[in-house]
């Protein structure tokens, strides 16, 4: 059997050891069977290489590509849906959602303009199922100005995604009293949440920050 690996190779895209080399990074982070029918969303066709990889590796998966560019429809098979629209759009990305969705994985490999990263992040997460993953591609533009980036830049998805990492540790006050009866890590931010009025979301499972790869798990 294939690796993801091979199979991207052999595609052409650029996800493969051959560039930018996230494909091991995905068979070792991806949580799902081969054979498991899952929905895919990937933000960014271009030649449909990468859309082609995922249809070959999860056989029997359903995917979805969004593009500007509606050159991209071409792209379509039997288990791969096109749909033109900007990742931008919220009213277009719930449309597809609707149509489309809830999805196991969603990948960005989009604009990688880092205030559309954040975008679609925001409107894209509550489509994903329960323990479903969410991928930023090339997070190193993070880093570049042409991009909106820059080192500790504030508005970069590396920031953004570095700031919701209190929120991994905190279930929500409602979950509290259900688990156990022993002090945890949540009792030290339910009083200055309280007195604070600080809004911590209790969606996030994990946020994995890997070389050009931020992979974060809904709970
Ligand atoms: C890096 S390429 C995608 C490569 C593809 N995923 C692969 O691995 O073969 C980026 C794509 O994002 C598309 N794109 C750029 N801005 C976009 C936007 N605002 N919304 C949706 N797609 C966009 C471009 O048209 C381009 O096709």
């Amino acid at each position: 059997m294939n690796t993801l690996d091979e199979i991207a190779i052999k595609h052409g895209t650029d996800k493969s050891s051959l560039v930018h080399n996230y494909c091991n990074k995905y068979e070792k982070n991806l949580p799902f069977n081969r054979l498991d029918e899952i929905s895919i969303l990937e933000i960014g066709v271009l030649g449909g290489s990468s859309l082609n990889m995922w249809g070959e590796y999860y056989e029997n998966s359903k995917i979805l590509g969004i593009d500007i560019n509606p050159d991209c429809k071409q792209y379509a098979s039997n288990r791969v849906s096109i749909e033109i629209g900007s990742q931008t759009d919220a009213a277009f990305i719930e449309k597809i959602a609707r149509e489309h969705g809830p999805f196991d994985l969603i990948v960005d490999d989009g604009s990688h303009m880092q205030s559309h990263v954040i975008f679609s992040f925001n409107c894209l997460f509550k489509h994903l199922k329960p323990s479903g993953i969410y991928v930023v591609e090339d997070a190193s533009c993070s880093y570049w100005k042409k991009y909106e980036g820059g080192l500790h830049r504030i508005g970069t998805s590396v920031e953004y995604f570095k700031a919701l990492v209190d929120a991994v540790n905190f279930l929500g006050l409602t979950q509290v009293s259900n688990i156990n009866k022993h002090a945890r890590r949540e009792d030290l931010l339910i009083e200055r949440i309280a007195s604070e009025n600080i809004d911590i979301r209790t969606d996030l499972e994990s946020i994995n920050f890997l070389n050009g790869l931020i992979i974060i798990t809904k709970r």
